[in-house]
């Protein structure tokens, strides 16, 4: 046994011993992490976004609509009884790259979806100060003029599905045609689109069915943020259980 007075006197073997049990402690903090496929916990309703609501998500990255908002709801009270449930880990677990943000010019988004009729985004796209006349937020008038423009919907589904989104085979094969399918109820493979992607909504979203809008896409994922997950059965505690 080396004695404290050897330990205390001699700085090197100190330095080695200290960093000897500093990493013993950081390796038992660490390693079980390696063992974890992921440190993310599954919840009831979180699905892959589908191709109109990815497309949606690329204008909103697109138009740097983060550089004003954030999708995360702080686990504080205040933030709660504006927004609503704070934020779940999985509710961003298909989001490449996530969209927190960092910062409010305006509101966070993160439960935007049903707070407002699709005429109102439409109207607050084009140009803000029409709803809310001291908003400092920039008109999108173009959206709603310009046809939406993918090349390539499925290459889209499959790059996301290579980063871990659990896009099927099938939902990659049928990404153009389900991308049409959101906005339209009459379309044929109606049910089929809703089973690849419960609770997704159908309608023509920026009000002109005569064409596939960019504001089409947008007001989608808009619409569709914070409804997956049914806060009315969901209790957290249940979930770590
Ligand atoms: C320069 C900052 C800025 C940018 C960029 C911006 N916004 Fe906003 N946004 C605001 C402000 C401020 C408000 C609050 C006033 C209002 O409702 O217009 C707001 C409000 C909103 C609301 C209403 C939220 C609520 O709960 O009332 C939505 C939806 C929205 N923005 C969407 C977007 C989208 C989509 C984009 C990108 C196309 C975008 N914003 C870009 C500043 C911004």
């Amino acid at each position: 046994m080396i004695s404290h007075k050897v330990i205390e006197k001699n700085s090197i073997l100190m330095l080695v011993l200290t960093l000897i049990v500093v990493s013993i402690g950081g390796l038992i903090e660490i390693s079980p992490l390696f063992y974890l496929e992921s440190t993310i916990e599954k919840v009831k309703g979180v699905r892959p976004y589908s191709p109109l609501e990815l497309a949606g998500r690329d204008i909103y990255i697109r138009e740097g609509c983060y550089n004003c908002h954030s999708q995360m709801i702080r686990p504080l009270r205040d933030e709660a009884e504006r927004y609503g449930h704070y934020s779940l880990a999985a509710e961003s677990m298909y989001d490449h790259p996530f969209q927190w943000g960092s910062k409010r010019t305006g509101p966070d988004l993160a439960r935007v979806g049903g707070r407002y009729s699709d005429e109102w985004h439409i109207t607050h796209l084009n140009n803000p100060r029409d709803v809310v006349p001291e908003s400092v937020m920039p008109g999108y008038p173009f959206l709603a003029k310009t046809p939406l423009f993918i090349p390539d919907i499925a290459a889209s589904l499959k790059t996301n599905e290579e980063v871990g989104v659990p896009y099927s085979e099938e939902m990659i094969a049928r990404a153009k045609e389900d991308l049409q399918t959101q906005v339209n109820p009459d379309a044929d493979d109606y049910d089929g689109f809703l089973e690849r992607y419960p609770k997704a909504q159908v309608r023509d979203f920026d009000g002109n069915p005569a064409m596939l809008s960019e504001a089409d896409a947008l007001i989608a994922y808009l619409q569709m943020l914070g409804t997956l997950v049914d806060f009315t059965t969901y209790d957290v505690d249940a979930n770590k259980r």
